[in-house]
């Protein structure tokens, strides 16, 4: 049995009809830029995040970089963001030209620390990143209540988020500007590249709007030297078909969660804690073992793909060599990289196809 990681394709058959539909209907009338399938989808993502105002934009990266400049943040600002992340979330920063101060994460959720945010803030911090990594919610109280004592901005990376909730409230609705991704292997995943900023404020969410269609309002009035970083018309109408399907997906996560902690307790791997606060929506369904490699070569030639999310952190990558952090900087992501392994999920996963990896894992381990 071959066990894709990610199945898009399964799960396009279940759309098609409605998908070229649209898409049809798109081409036919020529409303390939901003057309009203735009607007229309950020409505409704706004009404879905819990948020006053969505602005569709090019990616998540570019998401996060126009959520960070319309907070006027820039060079000489310091952005506090986990060094256990996507690239993206730390990109964004130096993309908008301010300094990422980067700290560790929690052994427990694999979230950034709010005690290491504490230690970090400094007279020049602006802003602090949380990223709701793998779908589990970063720890918002505690980092709302240090972005009030310092007077910092919150801009979360939702980019893994979709649907994921915090005391009841989705993600992507407690920061002042927050990023989404729309990239296809993503919960809520365009044919294509796409990304979102949610807020509450219209100034921040008009500002989004300048930035992200050559810094105007009004056509050939350029307040502010923006970019080209549009939401595609043809990928906010496939969002917009893939949104009424989202929380059964991610129901169909959270049910393939259960079956995998099920079928793995009893054997030596750590699988996920979901903290009781939080409404995990699995992304990514993500184990620990100190024999990762050996697994993951084992269910390789079993035809089962997993992954690692992400084998080398930030400030280990050549990209940020400048900010001269060593290894040991950060004992718990750089303890994580190297035992992480990210199963098959995706919710049209078949519980045969879950027991199948389960019981692989068990006889990798001689159970
Ligand atoms: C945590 C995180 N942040 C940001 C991004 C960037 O999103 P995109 O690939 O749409 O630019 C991604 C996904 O790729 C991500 O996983």
């Amino acid at each position: 049995m071959n066990i894709p990681f990610v199945d898009l394709q399964t799960q396009y058959l279940s759309l098609r009809d409605e998908v070229i539909a649209k898409v049809d209907d798109i081409f036919r009338r020529g409303a390939f830029i901003l057309g009203d399938e735009v607007g229309v989808f950020e409505r409704d993502f706004a009404k879905f995040s819990g948020v006053k105002n969505c602005v569709g934009v090019a990616t998540g990266c570019d998401a996060l970089l126009w959520a960070l400049k319309a907070l006027d943040i820039g060079p000489g600002d310091e952005v506090i963001a986990p060094a256990n992340t996507f690239i993206a979330t730390v990109l964004a920063i130096t993309a908008a030209g301010a300094t990422p101060v980067l700290v560790d994460c929690c052994e427990d959720d694999f979230n950034i620390d709010p005690a290491a945010v504490e230690r970090a803030v400094t007279k020049k911090t602006r802003a602090i990143i949380p990223v709701h990594l793998y779908g589990q919610p970063a720890r918002m109280d505690e980092i709302i209540a240090i972005a009030r004592r310092h007077g910092l901005k919150i801009v979360e990376d939702a980019a893994q988020a979709h649907g994921a909730t915090y005391r009841g409230r989705p993600c992507g609705s407690f920061g002042d500007a927050n990023g989404f991704s729309f990239y296809p292997g993503k919960n809520l995943g365009a044919y294509g590249d796409g990304g979102a900023v949610t807020t509450d404020s219209p100034e921040i969410a008009e500002r989004v709007r300048q930035f992200r269609n050559y810094g105007q309002s009004k056509k050939y009035h350029h307040e502010v030297a923006g970019w080209n970083s549009r939401l595609d018309t043809v990928q906010a109408a496939i969002l917009s078909a893939k949104l009424q399907r989202l929380p059964a997906w991610n129901e169909a996560r959270r049910r393939h969660a259960d079956r995998y902690r099920e079928k793995l307790s009893g054997l030596p791997v750590v699988t996920p804690r979901e903290r009781a606060e939080c409404r995990h929506i699995y992304h990514l369904f993500v184990i620990r073992t100190q024999r990762r490699d050996e697994l993951l070569a084992f269910l390789d030639g079993r035809g089962i793909s997993c992954g690692i999310h992400y084998p080398i952190p930030i400030h280990l990558q050549r990209a940020y060599a400048n900010l001269n952090l060593a290894r040991g900087a950060f004992p718990v992501t750089e303890k994580l990289a190297g035992e992480i392994l990210s199963l098959p999920m995706f919710p049209e996963l078949s519980d045969a196809q879950i027991d199948h990896v389960c019981g692989s894992i068990a006889e990798f381990f001689g159970d």
